[in-house]
Protein backbone atom coordinates (compact mmCIF):
# COMPACT_ATOMS: atom_id res chain seq x y z
CA UNK A 1 0.00 0.00 0.00
CA UNK A 2 1.10 3.17 -0.54
CA UNK A 3 0.96 7.01 0.66
CA UNK A 4 0.15 9.81 -2.39
CA UNK A 5 0.93 12.89 -1.53
CA UNK A 6 -0.05 15.24 -4.67
CA UNK A 7 0.19 18.50 -2.93
CA UNK A 8 -3.22 19.58 -2.27
CA UNK A 9 -5.70 17.66 -0.43
CA UNK A 10 -5.39 14.36 -2.30
CA UNK A 11 -3.91 11.98 0.35
CA UNK A 12 -5.09 8.31 -0.08
CA UNK A 13 -3.46 5.27 -1.30
CA UNK A 14 -2.87 3.34 -4.75
CA UNK A 15 -3.63 -0.55 -4.01
CA UNK A 16 -4.13 -2.50 -7.02
CA UNK A 17 -7.78 -4.21 -5.89
CA UNK A 18 -8.65 -7.91 -7.43
CA UNK A 19 -11.84 -7.75 -8.37
CA UNK A 20 -14.55 -10.31 -9.64
CA UNK A 21 -17.00 -9.38 -11.90
CA UNK A 22 -19.71 -11.37 -13.68
CA UNK A 23 -19.55 -11.07 -17.25
CA UNK A 24 -22.35 -13.65 -17.88
CA UNK A 25 -24.53 -10.58 -16.71
CA UNK A 26 -24.04 -8.88 -19.95
CA UNK A 27 -26.98 -10.13 -21.81
CA UNK A 28 -28.07 -7.43 -23.80
CA UNK A 29 -26.39 -5.88 -27.01
CA UNK A 30 -27.68 -2.61 -26.35
CA UNK A 31 -27.54 -2.51 -22.60
CA UNK A 32 -26.99 1.31 -21.44
CA UNK A 33 -30.91 2.30 -21.40
CA UNK A 34 -31.45 0.21 -24.34
CA UNK A 35 -29.94 2.89 -26.27
CA UNK A 36 -27.46 1.91 -28.96
CA UNK A 37 -25.49 5.35 -29.50
CA UNK A 38 -25.17 5.14 -25.59
CA UNK A 39 -24.01 1.80 -25.20
CA UNK A 40 -21.82 1.59 -28.28
CA UNK A 41 -20.17 4.42 -26.21
CA UNK A 42 -19.41 2.45 -23.34
CA UNK A 43 -18.30 -0.28 -25.92
CA UNK A 44 -16.07 2.03 -27.17
CA UNK A 45 -14.68 3.13 -24.33
CA UNK A 46 -14.27 -0.41 -22.92
CA UNK A 47 -12.63 -1.20 -26.21
CA UNK A 48 -9.85 1.48 -25.68
CA UNK A 49 -8.72 0.44 -22.38
CA UNK A 50 -6.85 -2.88 -22.91
CA UNK A 51 -4.01 -1.31 -25.46
CA UNK A 52 -4.76 2.15 -24.22
CA UNK A 53 -3.97 0.84 -20.46
CA UNK A 54 -0.84 -0.90 -21.62
CA UNK A 55 0.80 2.19 -23.64
CA UNK A 56 0.16 3.56 -20.56
CA UNK A 57 2.45 1.44 -18.47
CA UNK A 58 4.92 0.82 -21.14
CA UNK A 59 5.42 4.92 -21.41
CA UNK A 60 6.07 5.56 -16.85
CA UNK A 61 8.03 2.52 -17.26
CA UNK A 62 10.73 3.81 -19.78
CA UNK A 63 11.43 6.42 -17.07
CA UNK A 64 11.13 4.79 -14.15
CA UNK A 65 14.79 4.15 -13.79
CA UNK A 66 15.38 8.22 -13.97
CA UNK A 67 12.89 8.58 -10.96
CA UNK A 68 15.08 8.69 -7.70
CA UNK A 69 11.82 9.59 -5.45
CA UNK A 70 11.05 6.19 -3.38
CA UNK A 71 7.55 7.87 -2.90
CA UNK A 72 6.98 8.11 -6.42
CA UNK A 73 8.78 4.90 -7.66
CA UNK A 74 6.09 3.24 -4.98
CA UNK A 75 3.35 5.19 -6.90
CA UNK A 76 4.59 3.96 -9.88
CA UNK A 77 4.67 0.35 -8.99
CA UNK A 78 1.10 0.87 -7.82
CA UNK A 79 -0.01 2.35 -10.80
CA UNK A 80 1.11 -0.38 -12.87
CA UNK A 81 -0.60 -2.74 -10.87
CA UNK A 82 -3.60 -0.66 -11.20
CA UNK A 83 -4.27 -0.79 -15.05
CA UNK A 84 -2.62 -4.07 -15.83
CA UNK A 85 -5.67 -5.27 -13.77
CA UNK A 86 -8.42 -2.69 -15.58
CA UNK A 87 -6.17 -3.84 -18.97
CA UNK A 88 -7.57 -7.24 -18.28
CA UNK A 89 -10.89 -6.64 -16.50
CA UNK A 90 -12.01 -4.93 -19.95
CA UNK A 91 -10.39 -7.57 -21.65
CA UNK A 92 -12.85 -9.92 -20.30
CA UNK A 93 -15.83 -7.16 -20.73
CA UNK A 94 -14.66 -7.30 -24.64
CA UNK A 95 -14.79 -10.94 -25.22
CA UNK A 96 -18.37 -11.11 -23.45
CA UNK A 97 -19.38 -8.32 -25.89
CA UNK A 98 -17.72 -10.17 -28.78
CA UNK A 99 -19.65 -13.24 -28.11
CA UNK A 100 -22.88 -11.28 -28.32
CA UNK A 101 -22.48 -10.32 -31.68
CA UNK A 102 -20.23 -6.50 -31.39
CA UNK A 103 -17.69 -5.92 -33.81
CA UNK A 104 -15.11 -5.19 -30.86
CA UNK A 105 -12.45 -7.01 -32.46
CA UNK A 106 -11.99 -4.91 -34.90
CA UNK A 107 -12.30 -1.52 -33.02
CA UNK A 108 -9.67 -3.29 -30.70
CA UNK A 109 -7.49 -3.87 -34.19
CA UNK A 110 -7.91 0.19 -35.37
CA UNK A 111 -7.40 1.52 -32.30
CA UNK A 112 -4.05 -0.70 -31.69
CA UNK A 113 -2.86 0.10 -34.61
CA UNK A 114 -3.32 4.15 -34.18
CA UNK A 115 -0.98 3.28 -30.51
CA UNK A 116 1.20 1.35 -32.32
CA UNK A 117 1.62 4.33 -34.67
CA UNK A 118 1.95 6.43 -31.37
CA UNK A 119 4.82 4.51 -30.28
CA UNK A 120 6.65 4.50 -33.85
CA UNK A 121 6.39 8.13 -34.41
CA UNK A 122 6.71 9.69 -30.73
CA UNK A 123 9.58 9.94 -28.61
CA UNK A 124 9.73 8.64 -25.36
CA UNK A 125 9.01 12.07 -23.42
CA UNK A 126 5.77 12.82 -25.90
CA UNK A 127 4.27 9.55 -25.38
CA UNK A 128 4.67 10.22 -21.83
CA UNK A 129 3.09 13.16 -22.28
CA UNK A 130 0.15 11.87 -24.39
CA UNK A 131 -0.33 9.24 -21.27
CA UNK A 132 -0.67 11.97 -18.45
CA UNK A 133 -3.08 13.84 -21.18
CA UNK A 134 -5.02 10.80 -21.36
CA UNK A 135 -4.70 10.05 -17.72
CA UNK A 136 -6.52 13.50 -16.86
CA UNK A 137 -9.67 12.22 -19.56
CA UNK A 138 -9.65 9.10 -17.60
CA UNK A 139 -9.64 11.45 -14.01
CA UNK A 140 -12.46 13.84 -15.51
CA UNK A 141 -14.51 10.59 -16.63
CA UNK A 142 -13.97 9.32 -13.16
CA UNK A 143 -15.52 12.37 -11.13
CA UNK A 144 -18.45 12.55 -13.35
CA UNK A 145 -18.93 8.35 -12.98
CA UNK A 146 -18.94 8.67 -9.61
CA UNK A 147 -20.83 12.20 -9.18
CA UNK A 148 -23.43 10.40 -11.61
CA UNK A 149 -23.55 6.92 -10.87
CA UNK A 150 -26.49 4.81 -13.28
CA UNK A 151 -29.19 3.26 -10.68
CA UNK A 152 -27.99 -0.28 -9.31
CA UNK A 153 -31.58 -0.69 -10.40
CA UNK A 154 -32.62 -4.26 -12.01
CA UNK A 155 -32.28 -2.70 -15.66
CA UNK A 156 -28.73 -1.87 -14.92
CA UNK A 157 -28.05 -5.79 -13.65
CA UNK A 158 -28.04 -6.55 -17.60
CA UNK A 159 -24.72 -5.74 -17.07
CA UNK A 160 -21.61 -5.62 -14.48
CA UNK A 161 -20.53 -2.54 -16.18
CA UNK A 162 -21.84 -0.28 -13.69
CA UNK A 163 -20.05 -2.01 -10.77
CA UNK A 164 -16.58 -2.06 -13.69
CA UNK A 165 -16.60 1.47 -14.17
CA UNK A 166 -16.98 2.71 -10.45
CA UNK A 167 -14.08 0.25 -9.58
CA UNK A 168 -11.87 1.80 -12.24
CA UNK A 169 -12.85 5.14 -11.26
CA UNK A 170 -12.12 5.28 -8.11
CA UNK A 171 -8.46 3.50 -9.05
CA UNK A 172 -7.97 6.46 -11.57
CA UNK A 173 -8.94 8.86 -9.46
CA UNK A 174 -6.15 7.37 -6.88
CA UNK A 175 -3.61 7.59 -9.52
CA UNK A 176 -4.48 10.31 -11.80
CA UNK A 177 -0.94 12.44 -10.90
CA UNK A 178 1.28 9.49 -11.18
CA UNK A 179 2.00 9.94 -14.90
CA UNK A 180 2.22 13.38 -15.09
CA UNK A 181 4.43 13.75 -12.06
CA UNK A 182 6.98 11.09 -13.63
CA UNK A 183 6.60 13.37 -16.28
CA UNK A 184 7.08 16.83 -14.32
CA UNK A 185 10.58 15.12 -12.79
CA UNK A 186 11.50 13.28 -15.80
CA UNK A 187 10.84 15.88 -18.63
CA UNK A 188 9.27 18.51 -17.56
CA UNK A 189 8.52 20.57 -20.62
CA UNK A 190 5.42 22.56 -20.15
CA UNK A 191 4.95 23.62 -23.84
CA UNK A 192 5.22 20.10 -25.16
CA UNK A 193 2.70 19.10 -22.10
CA UNK A 194 -0.21 21.60 -23.42
CA UNK A 195 0.18 21.08 -27.00
CA UNK A 196 0.12 17.19 -26.60
CA UNK A 197 -2.82 17.51 -24.90
CA UNK A 198 -4.75 19.90 -26.68
CA UNK A 199 -4.27 17.36 -29.80
CA UNK A 200 -5.58 14.56 -27.52
CA UNK A 201 -8.37 16.17 -25.90
CA UNK A 202 -9.65 16.39 -29.46
CA UNK A 203 -8.71 13.00 -30.67
CA UNK A 204 -10.19 11.99 -27.54
CA UNK A 205 -14.03 12.51 -29.32
CA UNK A 206 -13.06 12.09 -32.82
CA UNK A 207 -11.29 8.09 -31.95
CA UNK A 208 -14.38 7.20 -29.93
CA UNK A 209 -16.95 8.29 -32.39
CA UNK A 210 -15.23 6.28 -35.11
CA UNK A 211 -15.47 3.49 -32.80
CA UNK A 212 -19.36 4.06 -32.03
CA UNK A 213 -19.67 3.90 -36.01
CA UNK A 214 -18.05 0.95 -36.70
CA UNK A 215 -19.70 -0.61 -34.02
CA UNK A 216 -23.30 0.42 -35.90
CA UNK A 217 -22.46 -0.59 -38.45
CA UNK A 218 -20.77 -3.93 -38.13
CA UNK A 219 -24.60 -4.79 -36.89
CA UNK A 220 -26.16 -2.97 -39.24
CA UNK A 221 -27.95 -0.93 -36.32
CA UNK A 222 -29.48 2.43 -37.40
CA UNK A 223 -30.08 4.56 -34.08
CA UNK A 224 -33.93 6.00 -33.77
CA UNK A 225 -34.80 9.35 -33.66
CA UNK A 226 -35.62 8.50 -29.69
CA UNK A 227 -32.16 7.60 -29.48
CA UNK A 228 -30.22 10.30 -30.57
CA UNK A 229 -32.30 12.94 -28.53
CA UNK A 230 -31.80 10.89 -25.63
CA UNK A 231 -27.85 10.75 -26.57
CA UNK A 232 -27.37 14.69 -27.43
CA UNK A 233 -29.13 14.68 -23.63
CA UNK A 234 -27.08 12.75 -22.10
CA UNK A 235 -23.74 14.61 -23.61
CA UNK A 236 -24.73 18.03 -24.35
CA UNK A 237 -27.75 18.50 -22.48
CA UNK A 238 -28.15 20.41 -19.10
CA UNK A 239 -26.47 17.89 -17.09
CA UNK A 240 -24.85 16.77 -19.96
CA UNK A 241 -21.56 14.79 -19.77
CA UNK A 242 -19.32 16.35 -22.17
CA UNK A 243 -21.11 20.20 -21.72
CA UNK A 244 -19.57 19.50 -18.08
CA UNK A 245 -16.26 18.10 -18.78
CA UNK A 246 -15.35 20.79 -21.46
CA UNK A 247 -14.27 23.46 -18.67
CA UNK A 248 -12.66 20.15 -16.93
CA UNK A 249 -10.33 19.64 -19.66
CA UNK A 250 -9.77 22.87 -20.13
CA UNK A 251 -7.72 23.22 -16.99
CA UNK A 252 -4.84 20.54 -17.70
CA UNK A 253 -4.15 23.08 -20.19
CA UNK A 254 -3.44 26.06 -17.68
CA UNK A 255 0.33 26.34 -17.51
CA UNK A 256 1.69 25.12 -13.81
CA UNK A 257 -1.68 22.85 -13.79
CA UNK A 258 -1.01 20.03 -11.31
CA UNK A 259 -3.79 17.04 -11.05
CA UNK A 260 -3.95 17.97 -7.32
CA UNK A 261 -5.28 21.27 -8.38
CA UNK A 262 -8.88 19.34 -8.67
CA UNK A 263 -9.92 17.83 -5.34
CA UNK A 264 -11.46 14.69 -6.08
CA UNK A 265 -10.63 12.99 -2.69
CA UNK A 266 -13.82 12.95 -1.43
CA UNK A 267 -15.43 10.68 -3.89
CA UNK A 268 -12.80 7.84 -2.89
CA UNK A 269 -11.93 8.31 0.37
CA UNK A 270 -15.27 6.69 1.28
CA UNK A 271 -16.04 4.41 -1.76
CA UNK A 272 -16.89 0.84 -0.03
CA UNK A 273 -19.27 2.53 2.03
CA UNK A 274 -20.92 4.42 -0.66
CA UNK A 275 -20.92 1.59 -3.37
CA UNK A 276 -21.06 -1.46 -0.96
CA UNK A 277 -22.41 -3.51 -3.79
CA UNK A 278 -19.03 -2.27 -5.46
CA UNK A 279 -16.94 -3.20 -2.33
CA UNK A 280 -18.31 -6.92 -2.28
CA UNK A 281 -17.24 -7.74 -5.58
CA UNK A 282 -13.50 -7.53 -4.09
CA UNK A 283 -11.33 -10.73 -3.78
CA UNK A 284 -8.00 -9.55 -2.91
FE1 LIG B 1 -7.29 2.35 -15.85
FE1 LIG C 1 -5.17 5.45 -15.37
Amino acid sequence: MTAVQTGIGNVGTIKPRRMAFDMSQLREKYFFRGNPILSTLMYALSASFPDGERFFIDSVRHYQKDIKDPVLLEQIRGFIGQEAHHARIHEDFNDRAQVLGMAMDKVQRRLKGRLDTGRRKLNPSQQLAVTAALEHITATLAQWTLENPEPGDDDNRQSPLREMLIWHAMEEIEHKAVAFDVYKTAVGNEKQRIAVARFIFRMFWIQMAISQLMLLWCDRKLPSLKDIREAWAFMWGERGFRRWAAPEFSKYLRPGFHPSDIDQSKLIERWHLNYPEVAALQVG
